[in-house]
């Protein structure tokens, strides 16, 4: 078993609160990812959890422990960071040992086995014997994984492993960890900046930003019903439309665009701002709105297609043959029920459609 429980966690440096009040439970065998654009405060939190920083204030319990001020090699937990941080003159094999030789009494033969496990779950067993330099990126982050590995630890951190990797050894690694993940029921906390490895890699993702944490779920329900319009643009790729509306009676919604007042179907107490999809757009002359397409990026069997709906820019993903030229006007038509509601004072989700 191992579970990792955040209760009101901040951080502060120099009086300055860059970390505020995250509360999070992560379960026994989860993969939750932390993901957030640049210094929104990912690694603080990953390292508070690893002891390599103070908690201000708050609570940290592990197992239902608390071990806010227990030491960090005290707290059975392993990281592995974007650089690796491999002894450049010691072999793959001698960079997953040491640490066991170092902090445990561990018998040399029990050493041995372990090392040799963790080679053969990571497919780097004829590498054992090269020091870092003789290793390719990929390489050398298997033989990080494989140290954090061999010291069984309760809970892996992992802050942005992948990031120094090329696109496509970073989507092979990336199955690779979700692999171990699976078979070895690891419990696991990943730090990212990039929304794709969220998705794909997480059984829950925790979204930041600016220190504060916004959402959490599984990513599918991130995408399908996010809580506010940072979460709604962060997570997706292209990002999903926002569209600033005016709430007018019984429900309806106008803008400068629509050819006629939409019914949401919801009270409505101010202007909202609608959500939609890329994939939820689609191009028809008799659509619910008009609007002039700034750019056509075709890339392969599809474009992504920006259209100026007055002075909101949304993001249309069509097929190739459908898509028009920039420069043209369009009608647009989107389903209302697919569409998301925000309320435009504070960005918060007020309801998921009709
Ligand atoms: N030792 C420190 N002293 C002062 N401020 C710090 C310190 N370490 C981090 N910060 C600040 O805390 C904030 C969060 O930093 P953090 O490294 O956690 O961001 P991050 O989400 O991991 O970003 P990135 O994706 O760029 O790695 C940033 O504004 C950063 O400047
Ligand atoms: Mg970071």
């Amino acid at each position: 078993m191992a579970t990792v429980q955040l209760i009101n966690v901040s951080k502060s440096y120099d009086k300055v609160e860059t970390v505020h009040d995250i509360n999070l439970n992560i379960e026994d065998k989860e993969f939750m990812v932390l993901v957030g654009p640049s210094g929104c405060g990912k690694s603080t939190t990953l390292r508070m959890i690893a002891g390599l920083e103070d908690i201000t204030s708050g609570q940290l319990l592990i197992d239902g422990r608390d071990v806010t001020d227990v030491a960090p090699q005290k707290r059975d937990i392993a990281m592995v960071f974007q650089s690796y941080a491999l002894y450049p003159h010691m072999t793959a094999y001698n960079n997953m040992a040491f640490g066991l030789r170092k902090t445990t009494t561990l018998a040399k033969s029990e050493i041995d086995r372990r090392v040799r496990e963790a080679a053969e779950i990571l497919h780097i067993t004829d590498l054992l014997e090269r020091r870092p330099k003789a290793l390719s990126g990929g390489e050398r982050q298997r033989v990080a994984i494989g140290r954090a590995l061999v010291r069984q630890p309760k809970v892996f951190l992992f802050d942005e492993p992948l990031s120094n990797l090329d696109a496509k050894l970073r989507n092979r690694m990336r199955g690779e960890l979700k692999r171990l993940h699976q078979e070895l029921g690891l419990t696991v906390i990943y730090v990212t900046h990039d929304q794709i490895e969220a998705m794909t890699l997480g059984t829950r993702v925790a979204t930041m930003s600016k220190g504060h944490l916004q959402q959490v779920g599984a990513p599918m329900d991130i995408y399908m019903n996010p809580a506010n319009t940072f979460v709604a643009t962060f997570i997706g790729s292209p990002e999903m439309s926002l569209v600033h509306c005016r709430a007018g009676a019984g429900g309806l919604i106008g803008h400068p665009s629509f050819n006629a007042e939409i019914q949401t179907g919801q009270p409505l107490a101010g202007d909202v701002i609608l959500g939609v999809r890329p994939e939820e757009f689609s191009f028809s002359a008799r659509g619910m709105a008009r609007g002039r397409v700034e750019r056509a990026e075709l890339i392969g069997a599809e474009a992504i297609v920006e259209v100026m709906l007055d002075k909101d820019r949304i993001t249309v993903r069509s097929p190739v043959s459908d898509a028009p030229k920039p420069g043209s006007d369009v009608g647009v038509n989107f389903d209302m029920r697919r569409a998301r509601l925000f309320d435009a004072r504070n960005g918060q989700a007020i309801a998921s459609g009709i």
